[in-house]
This record gives structure tokens, sequence and C-alpha cells, in this order.
């Protein structure tokens, strides 16, 4: 039997995220502010991208290392022309047994359900940090149309009859918008998330200040609804909970308050092909550079194992013992690494 593949840590690499572009129409004020991503900012050129041949090549040899379920993101992955085509690659891939994307929903129409469905995705996420306009376009500077990211929601259920909504919480922004997006999205085939505010990246200017733990969203909601924990599934970011009535869940995810580093199986693919261990990875690994120089898959999963067996990051569990800031670095925006 395959010995398994396990890090420093004892975790085992079963979920990859791959950031398909770095760019995106939004400039949500908590990843891409755009006092730092206005015209001038240098995005990837074409031919630094990873084409899909070499994403599906990547997800074929991973597989052998234990890779189960992919989530596509970005930047904004519909942004990347004939997406639905990754997908259709990915998931001939025998052992992938869950594709998702997670997007902010601008881009999402009918004809793009249709085909993301037909491709064999199977789970849409959507972002959406707030019901009012204003919020929403003070938090996500976007001029998109509210109604099209509500649209994305519907089209989503229709078509893939269940769908994860993201709300990062940062304090004194929407913390308001708690109870109405509860209010307006109790339904038994959507799972709204909360995000605890993260410092990802050097640019969107984190202050701790700002984050709303996990444990006071609940507080607040539990002044109107009942609600009971349910149990963990295994390796998840999300801690989930659900209505006493039974009619919807509710996910939480504390990367700040309680850090699930222990259980981490994620990696991450960049645009331009660098792997990354961890969120808060300062480096990648040149996987770009493997896969145009190198014909066998061998040698590439050697080079996968050989990484992965060193891997002991815990940034999260790290930065929360870490009251003086000593584990400071500089770290890589987000919309680059894919979230
Ligand atoms: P599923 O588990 O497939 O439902 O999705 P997910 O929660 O992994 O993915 P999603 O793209 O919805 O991300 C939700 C939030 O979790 C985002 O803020 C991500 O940046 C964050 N997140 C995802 N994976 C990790 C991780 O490994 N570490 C940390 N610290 N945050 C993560
Ligand atoms: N903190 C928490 N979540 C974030 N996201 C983007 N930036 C941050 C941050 N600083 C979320 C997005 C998206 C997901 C991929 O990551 O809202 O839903
Ligand atoms: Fe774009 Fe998502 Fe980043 Fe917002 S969080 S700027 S929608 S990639
Ligand atoms: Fe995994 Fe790094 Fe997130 Fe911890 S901080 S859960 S190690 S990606």
């Amino acid at each position: 039997m395959q010995r398994e593949n396990l890090d420093k840590l004892n975790r085992k690499f079963e979920y990859l995220r791959i950031s398909v572009t770095d760019k995106c129409n939004f400039r949500c004020k908590y990843c891409m502010p755009k006092e730092n991503f206005g015209r001038d900012y240098q995005f990837l050129r074409r031919d630094e991208l990873l084409t899909f041949e070499e994403i599906i090549r990547s997800v074929k040899i991973f597989q052998s290392a234990g890779l189960k379920k992919i989530r596509l993101t970005g930047g904004e992955p519909l942004l990347r022309k004939n997406v639905e085509k990754l997908v259709e690659g990915i998931s001939s891939c025998s052992h992938i047994h869950k594709i998702a994307m997670t997007t902010n929903g601008s881009l999402f129409d009918k004809e793009v359900a249709h085909k993301l469905k037909e491709s064999g995705l199977n789970e849409i996420t959507i972002s959406l940090d707030s019901l009012s306009e204003i919020t929403r376009k003070s938090l996500n500077s976007s001029n998109i149309n509210h109604s099209k990211v509500m649209n994305a929601i519907d089209l989503a259920i229709q078509h893939f009859g269940f769908v994860k909504i993201n709300m990062v919480v940062v304090r004194g922004i929407n913390d308001s918008d708690i109870i109405n997006m509860i209010d307006n999205f109790k339904d038994s085939r959507i799972q709204l998330r909360f995000i605890e505010y993260m410092d990802v990246g050097e640019t969107n200017n984190w202050n701790k200040k700002r984050v709303m733990t996990s444990d006071e969203i609940i507080k607040t909601i539990k002044q109107k609804y009942s609600l009971i924990q349910m149990t963990q599934e295994e390796n998840a970011t999300a801690e989930k909970w659900k209505f006493t009535d039974n009619t919807a869940e509710l996910a939480f995810i504390s990367s700040i308050s309680k850090p699930f580093c222990s259980t981490c199986v994620r990696g991450r693919l960049s645009a331009d092909g660098k792997f990354y261990t961890c969120l808060f990875s300062t480096e990648g690994y040149d996987f770009r550079e493997i896969l145009r120089n190198e014909q066998n898959d061998e040698k590439i999963l050697t080079f996968f194992k050989s990484f992965w067996g060193e891997r002991d990051d815990r940034y999260s569990e790290l930065r929360y013992f870490d009251r003086n800031n000593k584990n400071k670095r500089n770290k890589i925006e987000m919309s680059y690494i894919g979230g």
C-alpha cells in the first residue's frame, strides 16, 4: 500500500485552491483596496498564467498524492475566458470528488451557470457582504448593479440546488447587516457563512479592532434566533450551526479567534503556477517552471512530495498566541494567492 503523504504536522494533502486569475472587477477594501490596486497596478501577463492544460496536468499529478477536492478562485475566476473548459478537464480526473468555485457573482448569468453545471462544477460560493447597496458598494468598491449579484444567487440555486454565501464581517462597516442577511437568506438551499476579517496580504490595513469574532456574531444572532451547533465536518474551514426549526444552516469561519491549522489539508496554486503550502506563505514553489521543463510526471510528483513532507505552516495559530506580533512577515496578496 502507498504510504500516506503527510506533512511535518501529520496533515494530508486533499484540497487544492486554484487561482485562475489575479484580476478582479471588484476592489474590496479587505482584499484589493483601490488605493493599491489602481490603473497602474501590474497584473500577471497572459504568458505568465498557467494554461488550462498545465493546470489539468498538475491536478492529475496531485491526485496520486491524495488530492480529492478543488476550489477555483481568483481574483474573480469568471474573468478567465472559457473557465468551464478547465472545469471539464478537471472533472475527468477520477479521484476528484468535488469541484467548487468562489465568485463575486457579478458575471454569473444564466448562460454561465448552465455551462459550469454542464462541465461538472459541483458547488458555487458567492461573496456578498451586505444587502444594502450603499454598504456593499463602500466595502466592495464596485459599480456592479446589486441586483446582478442577487440574481446570481437565485441562478446558483436553480442550477446547483444549493449555494454558499460568504459574508466577511468588518466591525463598524457591515456588522449591522448580520440579522438582515439572515432574515433574507434563511433557506435550506442556502448556507450563509460569516467570515472573520483576516490579516491577509500587506495592503488591506487590517486592524484587530475591526474583527468581529464568530462568538460575537453568534451572540448577536441569538438575540433573535435560536441556534444549535452541528457536528464539525472533517478538515473544514467552517463551524456549522443550524436554526432549531431546521429551516437553514449557518457557518462561521474563525481564522482569527479559533484557528484551524491543525486540520489544514489545503494547498494553493497561484495563477502563475506557484504552489503555496499556506494562505500566509511568503514564498511559493515554482510549479510552472517544472511543468514547462519536465516531461516526466513522476519527477514532478517527487518534487511535490519533497516539499509537502517539509510543510509545518500554522500561521493562524502562531498569530493567535503571538501577542507581540513577533511572527510578522511579508504576506502575499489574497487576490493573487486565491484566498
Ligand atoms: P469549503 O470548505 O469548500 O466550503 O470552502 P472554503 O471555506 O475553504 O472556501 P471559501 O473560498 O468559501 O473561503 C471562505 C473563507 O475561508 C475565505 O475567507 C478564505 O480565505 C478562508 N480560508 C479558506 N481556506 C483557508 C485556510 O486554509 N486558512 C485560512 N486561514 N483561511 C482559509
Ligand atoms: N478576510 C476574510 N475573508 C476574505 N476574503 C477576501 N479577503 C478576505 C479577508 N481579508 C474572502 C472573500 C471571498 C473568499 C475567497 O475570501 O470574501 O468570499
Ligand atoms: Fe475581488 Fe473577491 Fe478580492 Fe473582492 S474579495 S476584490 S471580489 S477577489
Ligand atoms: Fe492552513 Fe495556513 Fe490557514 Fe493555518 S493559516 S489553516 S496552515 S492555510
